[in-house]
């Protein structure tokens, strides 16, 4: 008798601590239930933009999942808008089926992931900021200009009509990218990487030792690239030469190209685990912007010159640097020396 009393009151105190423990683990859960995979009670729609729990510890923002655009009112066109992005030269490049106005390359190869990787030159900027006032023209520019400036310069084009279907379709891709974003706002990881400077020039021929170690297998000799076998898309797109984006082109200034290269290249790397070191980075930008390329007349842009970026590589210049400073350093004294200034 006494020895079952015992028992059950064994048994007794085995339940309350499971039952505790079941308790204790589901509040746990429902604490740290991550934010981003909430769902509201009244809904059983997945919250739009559900982001990956990981990234978010660093506050990166990561863009909405294509798959979410069949839920958007301009469905139809937002999807082409991405298509455009992804494959432009199947549309508007030399051999393209809607127009030939472009050199052949995608937007997507500069804009990764249809422009929704993390310092991968993503679109999350663009509807919360636009239009804007931008130094290079002088002007507010819409999205529409913002397009036609990347269609002019890193495809060494001619512009779309503000009317087209297909520039339609690139604003409302874009807008749809960062629409959840808070008006004038820029999320973490829009656009590019910013490197820590050097207290040297950027050495090209430094560079083309980092580019044949690490760019050379993909990007080919000379760095002409090289087309798939169809001919119409580049396997891996010219970083130089005829086919390559012109002198007017963002990548043509060494921070936009060597922040780029940093958390994008090679192909796979990302901003968590980079493969270049900064020094290496801002070389192979060095090698590659002192290759031959497509030119373009500047003369319009920067009407006020004292706003030209530190490593914009044309003068006349409002400092006494020199056009070879600007483009290849060392930048930090030009940078002091327009921080005096204003
Ligand atoms: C050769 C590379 C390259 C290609 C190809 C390219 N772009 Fe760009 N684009 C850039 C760079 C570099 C920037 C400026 C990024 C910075 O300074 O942070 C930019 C900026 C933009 C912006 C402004 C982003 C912002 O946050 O203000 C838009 C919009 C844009 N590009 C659209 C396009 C579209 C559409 C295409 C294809 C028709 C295209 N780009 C093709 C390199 C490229
Ligand atoms: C494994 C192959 C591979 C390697 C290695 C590689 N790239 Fe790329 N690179 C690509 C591909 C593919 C793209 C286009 C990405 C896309 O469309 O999604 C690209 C795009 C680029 C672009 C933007 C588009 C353009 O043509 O201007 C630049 C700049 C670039 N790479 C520079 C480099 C540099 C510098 C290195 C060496 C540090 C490098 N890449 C190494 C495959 C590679």
């Amino acid at each position: 008798m006494k020895e079952r009393q015992f028992l059950s009151i064994i048994q007794g105190t085995l339940y309350c601590v499971c039952a505790v423990t079941v308790l204790v683990v589901a509040a746990t859960v429902f604490i740290l239930l991550p934010e981003g995979v909430t769902q509201d009670e009244n809904s059983t729609e997945p919250v739009v933009g559900v982001v990956d729990v990981e990234a978010k510890k660093d506050d990166v923002w990561l863009p909405p999942d294509s798959s979410f655009i069949p839920k958007a009112s301009n469905a139809a066109l937002v999807a082409y808008g991405k298509e455009l992005v992804s494959h432009t030269a199947v549309y508007l490049g030399p051999r393209g089926k809607v127009m030939t106005i472009s050199n052949g390359m995608n937007c997507q190869n500069c804009h990764l992931k249809s422009g929704t990787k993390p310092f991968g030159n993503h679109y999350g900027a663009v509807a919360p900021n636009y239009p804007k006032f931008r130094a290079r023209s002088g002007t507010i520019e819409n999205v529409e200009k913002r397009v036609n400036d990347c269609i002019e310069r890193s495809l060494n084009g001619q512009k779309l009509d503000t009317g087209s279907r297909e520039m339609k379709a690139f604003v409302a891709y874009i807008l749809w990218v960062g629409q959840e974003v808070p008006k004038g706002s820029i999320p973490k990881g829009a656009g590019l990487w910013e490197l820590k400077p050097m207290d040297r020039a950027a050495d090209p021929a430094k560079g083309m030792y980092v580019y044949q170690k690490n760019c050379l297998i993909c990007h080919g000799e000379n760095a002409g690239g090289e087309k798939f076998p169809e001919g119409i898309e580049w396997k891996y797109p010219p970083l130089a030469g005829e086919n390559s984006y012109n002198v007017g082109a963002g990548l043509y200034r060494l921070s936009r190209f060597a922040g780029f290269v940093k958390t994008n290249m090679p192909h796979g790397t990302t901003y968590e685990k980079a493969v270049l070191t900064d020094e290496e980075a801002w070389d192979v930008a060095a090698y590659i912007n002192s290759l031959p390329r497509p030119t373009r007349d500047l003369s319009q842009d920067w009407p006020d010159i004292s706003t030209k970026p530190f490593d914009h590589p044309f003068g006349p210049y409002a400092d006494g640097f020199s056009e070879q400073q600007h483009k290849y350093g060392p930048f930090e004294p030009i940078k002091l020396a327009s921080k005096k200034n204003n």
